[in-house]
């Protein structure tokens, strides 16, 4: 494995890797890696002939300081993880390198910023969707891998490859969950143990609601509002979100009839975790309750 913290070097490597005929698989990563992070990796491994992984803590998308700081970062562990996951380019760029003197540019996903995650956290997809932009554009990757976890980050990363005609094809790759169900996360070594327990709410409170849209109910209010008080029952929980949207553009809907997502945002503690799941309606007539 190579490792590049400069943008020219590994650009030249990248290019040479393409002079060969090889196909390049992107993983943009934020590092204290994780089984959600090695599977995307193993899937850019599987689908390609080369692979790039980035790790980069953006200063950009965090909305709050306090977050930024306590971040975990573990690059002394992460690089040969990498490398032992079968990645041949690892890119770990200073700030510097990334927002050079007289940076001035940014991209927004207008519309999809502004909702669930773009509401609580004003400027991070503009962070998430111009780090995004320049490591597409740095890697020229065939195609680049990201998580369902953080499911809007994912459409917003789907639109503004399709709007600045990005020739990267973007792959969204299936959440991996501990054995209790609760999300992978950098964050949650964050939790106490407590908070650790509690947290499983938010995938129990997800299955929850499909469950309910398995006894035929389609109204998505209803099942936003069983998907809230299920979590509200957990007394460490604090919700911020608990909604049934669009999929693709996340603005709310009258009924899962045609599919829909259930989407939390919680905190525990000062630990904020997301999580979401796709609904799909019962075969057969809805039910009124
Ligand atoms: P980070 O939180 O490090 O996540 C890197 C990638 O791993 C993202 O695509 C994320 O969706 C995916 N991921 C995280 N947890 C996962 C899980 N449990 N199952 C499957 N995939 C999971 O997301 C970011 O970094 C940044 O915003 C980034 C895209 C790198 C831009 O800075």
């Amino acid at each position: 494995m190579q490792t590049f913290s400069e943008i020219a070097p590994l650009r030249a490597a990248l290019a040479e890797a393409r002079q060969a005929g090889k196909s390049i698989g992107l993983a943009p990563t934020m590092g204290a890696f994780h089984e959600g992070h090695l599977t995307l990796i193993r899937r850019a491994r599987a689908e390609n002939d080369a692979v790039l992984v980035t790790l980069f803590v953006n200063p950009t998308q965090f909305n709050d300081i306090e977050d930024f700081v306590s971040y975990p970062r573990h690059p002394e562990r992460d690089a040969p993880t990498a490398e032992a996951e079968g990645a041949d380019f690892l890119f770990t760029p200073s700030p510097d390198e990334m927002y050079p003197k007289g940076f001035d540019t940014v991209v927004v996903a207008r519309g999809l910023s502004e909702r669930l995650e773009g509401a609580s956290r004003p400027g991070h997809f503009q962070g998430v969707a111009t780090v995004v932009a320049k490591l597409l554009n740095i890697a020229g990757a065939d195609r680049a891998y990201f998580g369902e976890k953080d499911w809007q980050q994912l459409q917003v990363i789907r639109r503004l490859t399709a709007d600045l005609n990005i020739p990267t094809e973007i792959v969204g790759v299936p959440t991996v969950r501990e054995a209790d169900g609760l999300a992978m996360s950098s964050r949650n070594v964050l939790l106490t143990a407590e908070q650790r327990r509690a947290a499983t709410v938010l995938a129990s409170a997800l299955d929850n609601a499909q469950a309910i849209a398995d006894t035929g109910v389609q109204d998505a209010y209803q099942i936003a509002a069983w998907l809230r008080q299920t979590i509200e029952v957990q007394p460490l929980a604090r919700v911020d979100y608990a909604v049934v949207v669009d999929p693709e553009t996340l603005q709310e809907v009258d009924s899962i009839e045609n599919g829909a997502l259930a989407a939390v945002a919680a905190r525990f503690g000062k630990v904020r975790l997301i999580d979401n799941r796709l609904l799909r309606p019962a075969p057969g007539p809805a039910v009124r309750r």
